[in-house]
């Protein structure tokens, strides 16, 4: 990980601008999950180091777009740009960092390249379903799961088929895993959200439904309710929720289990994801230690 650290450092100062490199720097680098990823499958490869560069400074990007769109004031437990420096700022970070992302992409093969420009176009429109959908209280799972993967599991998965064209790896095999791994780890997010703490999340803890976002949990919780506690629902959906909305909600998906039925979803597609690789124990553990986030 040490060689991507220092391509992602070598591309951001050949941004050749100060501010870039000083707010750049003030970004926590968060998992690299992408990257860990590209190397675990091109680690032969001496231009997977670059590759895996390359992907984290679009999902950077992406983070401070998001945070943008979300007006979000902390990313990964430390204040977000466009809370320190403004949002004008932070999309234009944004723009050089996926620019500079897309500028070195030009040295990979067209297949390469083309799977990693297209899943950008993919995730930003499912940034742009995201936001719509927030507009009013969605249950339909299917559209959600949708959103889901464009949004989160596109780039995981342009990650994982990338890196496997690179060594002359099967790239189905591995696209599968990168989507059923994406799909599996946001909707193991989107339970954090409810479960975990403020401190343990790096943001507030119930934020989705306070920022609209009716993750699964929320609409299997809406098939089981009653008319009038549906219209409860409904009512709470994008606001400020008090202490005791807070527990009404908790309580009735505890008392409908809505959260074990969404945990089952991420393990079932961790499990179609490790069937297809079942001979790369490394990738599986990968797997095993995201289901494992939730305890
Ligand atoms: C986080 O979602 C957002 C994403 C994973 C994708 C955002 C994509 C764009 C803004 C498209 C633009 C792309 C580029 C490269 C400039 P979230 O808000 O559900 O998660 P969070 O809780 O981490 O904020
Ligand atoms: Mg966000």
């Amino acid at each position: 990980m040490q060689r991507v650290e220092k391509e992602i450092a070598r591309l951001v100062k050949e941004c050749d601008y100060d501010e870039v490199t000083r707010l750049f720097e003030m970004l926590s680098g968060g998992k690299r999950l992408r990257a860990k990823l590209i190397l675990k499958i091109a680690d032969t490869h001496e231009m997977a180091p670059l590759l895996a560069a390359i992907v984290e400074l679009i999902h950077a990007a992406s983070l401070l777009h998001d945070d943008v769109i979300d007006e979000a004031s902390l990313r990964r437990g430390v204040p977000s740009v466009n809370a320190t420096d403004g949002s004008k700022t932070a999309v234009m970070l944004g723009d050089i960092l996926y620019s500079k992302a897309f500028t070195e992409l030009v040295l990979f093969d067209k297949d390469i390249a083309r799977i990693i420009a297209s899943s950008v176009t993919a995730l930003s429109k499912g940034e742009m379903m995201d936001v719509k959908m927030a507009d009013e209280f969605n249950f339909d799972e299917k559209l959600y799961l949708d959103m889901l993967y464009l949004k989160t599991a596109t780039l995981i998965e342009a990650a994982a088929e990338a890196s496997a064209l690179l060594v002359g790896k099967d790239a189905a095999s591995h696209a599968l895993y990168g989507r059923n791994l994406g799909l599996s780890f946001q909707i193991i997010d989107d339970i954090l959200d409810i479960t975990a703490d403020a401190s343990t999340l790096g943001k507030p803890a119930m934020n989705d439904y306070v920022e609209g976002k009716c993750t699964l949990p929320y609409i299997y919780l809406y098939e089981f309710l009653n008319e009038d506690d549906k219209k409860r629902l409904v009512s709470l959906h994008a606001k400020e929720l008090s202490d005791e909305d807070t527990t009404w909600i908790k309580d009735k998906m505890q008392e409908y289990k809505t959260i074990e039925k969404s945990f089952i979803l991420a393990s079932e597609l961790s499990n179609e994801a490790m069937k297809a690789m079942s001979d790369d124990k490394e990738l599986v553990a990968i797997l095993q230690t995201m289901i494992q986030r939730s305890y």
